[in-house]
Parts: C-alpha cells; structure tokens; sequence
C-alpha cells in the first residue's frame, strides 16, 4: 500500500479505503435526505446496526445476539469491568503486557470497590516459557477475573486462548467461576477467529484497527453464559426492549448498547470488512500478513546494531525490534519525515512496525534501506 507514505502503524489504526469512505458519506446523505429523525430513518439505522453486528458475527464465528456495539476497544473492557459483581478481596489477574487505558480501568476498580490486582509476567515468555503455565500457577482462590490479550501490543506474541481458558476453567472455585475479559485490539482483523470455540467470556476490540474500518465502531462479545453475571453499568434507551409494556433489559448483549450514535460509520466498517472478504478468507489473510512480517522480521535482522524481540519468526503482523545505540523516538520521527509510519513502544523500549496482507515487499525493502541509512 504505497500512496504518499509507507504505512507500518495498522496496530495503531488502519487507514480507510475508498469504498469504507464512500460506505459513510452515502449513509450520512440518505439519512439527512430523508430527514434525520423520522420513521424511515429510525428503521434504517436499526437496520444499519443489525447488519453490522452481523457482519462482526461472521468474522469472529459467533451469533449476532452476542455482539454490543461500542465505539473501541476500551468502552468495551470497561463494559465488562465495571459489570462484575465486585466484593472486597476479588483479585483480578493481569499480564504485565495490557493496554495503560485498561490498566487505569482496573486499577479505579480495585480503589473503589476493595479488589487486588495481580501481574502475571507474559512478556518474559515471548522466547521461552509457557504464557498458559505463567498464568495458571498465578490465579489464586479469590481470582474472579483474568484480563489479557489475544495478540500482546508491544511484542506481537499471540496467546493460546483455548488453552488458556481450558486452564482456567479447571482452576478450582467454590461458586463464582473466574471470567476472562480478552483484550482483541491487535487481533481481530488479523487472527482467523472462531470465538465460539475458545470459551472465553468477554473479547473487546474495535473496527478501526486491522479491520481498517472508521474510528469509533467497535464492539464487545460476551458468551451467552456470562451475560447473567454481566449487569450492564450505562443503560439508555438501545438497551431496552419495546415489545414488551414494562422496557426490560433485551434479552441479548444490545443491552449493553446505550444510545444515539454516529450510525453512518457502521456503514464504513461493513464496507471496510467487505473489502477483506473479497480478498481472500481470514486464513489467507492471516497467513500473509505473517509472511509479510517474517519477511520484514528477517530483513530487519540483516541490518547492523538492530535486535528483533522475536528470536524466532513472528506470529502475528506485529514486529518490534531495538536499535543498539539509538534514541528509538528520534529515530521513529527521522523515518516520518521519509514517509515510513512506524511507532514507539515504552515497555519493552522499542520500535513497533505492522505489516497488513496487502503490504507490498517493496516497502519493506524501501523500509530497511531507509533504516539502514538513518542508524
Ligand atoms: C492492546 C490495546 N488495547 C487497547 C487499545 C486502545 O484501543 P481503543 O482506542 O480502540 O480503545 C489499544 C490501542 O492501541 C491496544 O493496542
């Protein structure tokens, strides 16, 4: 994808095409035709949403009822959160490798309401060590909750859900089992996902990531046998049921939906989604934003006083690597000025580069001689 730049931040946001673009502006202009609030155009952002959950559905292998729509990734481990039935002396099990906004989540939770939380030490076993060993041997009795990502932000790692969850739920508790709150910033968009099959309760991410759709559409799955245990913290008027005479709470995760959004951007993330699809299948996908790393992981080894995280050849799209004697913010702002998008990481210190399926092995080489030149 080479235009104006040489884009290596998908981690961070995906950029639009032009039909995701074009998806919004059509949708904003028929519904301010038709008149912006009015019969017609209530049925067409119902159905705007309806279609859109059902395109998620589809791409992470899982119903449509169990879909809220969010704006990110954050609103959606926060409606997970902040919807457990927290009792002073729950602990809540963390990686040492999560999201600082998700962190401070959590860490108001445990101020508010008396809860401990835990680090597990995640990044130490992107080379050695078993991440579902780690985790296991740090739950303990009073654990309700294990929060953790699917594909690691900072090093790429990609973590054995299933076994992960298969784990947990032999971990033995009296009558609050431990629910799993999954992080999927980094991987959806990018992992062939068939969610029903990793039992895990709540997997929060966004479109505006791999999926390149807009930003502000994301979404929360909660498995339908963690819905009871989830009360739903904001509720407005998307959340109830008006085929019933007293409003309850509809029976599926829109009740985790609030109120007014900004509907047309549905459109673009199931134009954006649409894009992928005709492309090729998420294994496809998936198999060539690895090879396009790999290529880039090896070429970047090539080059004098740079070390790869990964001693071994990456999973993911996500690549990160050291520079022996440098500044790595300098360095990142040298390769803007030439065009190359990349980004910092604070912990471990490092740069961040992410390869898409339609990155082109010409920018990677374009890359590493322009990073060959600036060290
Ligand atoms: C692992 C992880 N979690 C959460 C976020 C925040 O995402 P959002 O802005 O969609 O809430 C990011 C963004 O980079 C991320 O990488």
């Amino acid at each position: 994808m080479k235009l104006n730049k040489s884009y290596f931040n998908y981690g961070g946001q995906g950029p639009m095409s032009p039909a995701a673009l074009d998806a919004i502006l059509a949708t904003y202009q028929q519904i301010q035709s038709q008149g912006p609030f009015g019969i017609k155009t209530s049925s067409l952002v119902t159905q705007e949403s309806n279609l859109t959950r059902q395109a998620i559905a589809l791409e992470l292998g899982i119903s449509a009822e169990s879909i809220a729509l969010t704006e990110n990734v954050t609103v959606g481990c926060n409606i997970a959160l902040w919807g457990l039935n927290w009792q002073p002396g729950d602990r809540i099990l963390v990686s040492d490798c999560e999201h600082p906004g998700v962190i401070a989540s959590i860490k108001e939770i445990c101020r508010r309401f008396q809860v401990i939380i835990d680090f597990c030490p995640l990044l130490a076993t992107l080379n050695t060590g078993d991440s579902v060993a780690v985790i296991t041997a740090h739950l303990q009795p009073q654990t309700r909750l294990v929060v953790i990502s699917h594909v690691l932000w900072n090093t790429g790692q990609v973590l054995p859900l299933a076994e992960i969850a298969a784990s947990v739920r032999q971990y033995p508790h009296e009558n609050r089992q431990i629910r799993i709150l999954v992080d999927a910033a980094q991987s959806v968009g990018l992992l062939p996902l068939n969610l029903s099959e990793l039992g895990i309760d709540f997997y929060a991410f966004t479109g505006h990531k791999w999926l390149c759709g807009p930003e502000g559409v994301g979404g929360l799955y909660i498995h339908p046998d963690a819905m009871e245990s989830l009360a739903p913290t904001f509720i407005g008027w998307r959340s109830l049921d008006y085929s019933k005479l007293e409003l309850p709470l509809i029976n599926d995760a829109r009740r985790y939906e609030v109120a007014t959004s900004a509907y047309p951007l549905y459109a673009g993330l199931r134009a954006a989604i649409a894009i992928h699809q005709e492309w090729g299948s998420s294994i496809d996908r998936a198999s060539k934003i690895v090879s396009l790393a790999t290529y880039l992981w090896e070429n970047l080894q090539q080059v004098p006083q740079i070390k790869c995280l990964n001693q071994t050849a990456p999973q993911s799209g996500l690549v990160s690597f050291q520079v022996g004697s440098g500044n790595h913010g300098k360095l990142v702002q040298a390769l803007e000025k030439e065009h190359f998008y990349l980004r910092t990481i604070v912990d471990p210190d490092c740069i961040r580069a992410c390869t898409h399926y339609f990155t082109t092995t010409a920018e990677i080489d374009e890359l590493i001689q322009c990073l060959s030149r600036l060290i």
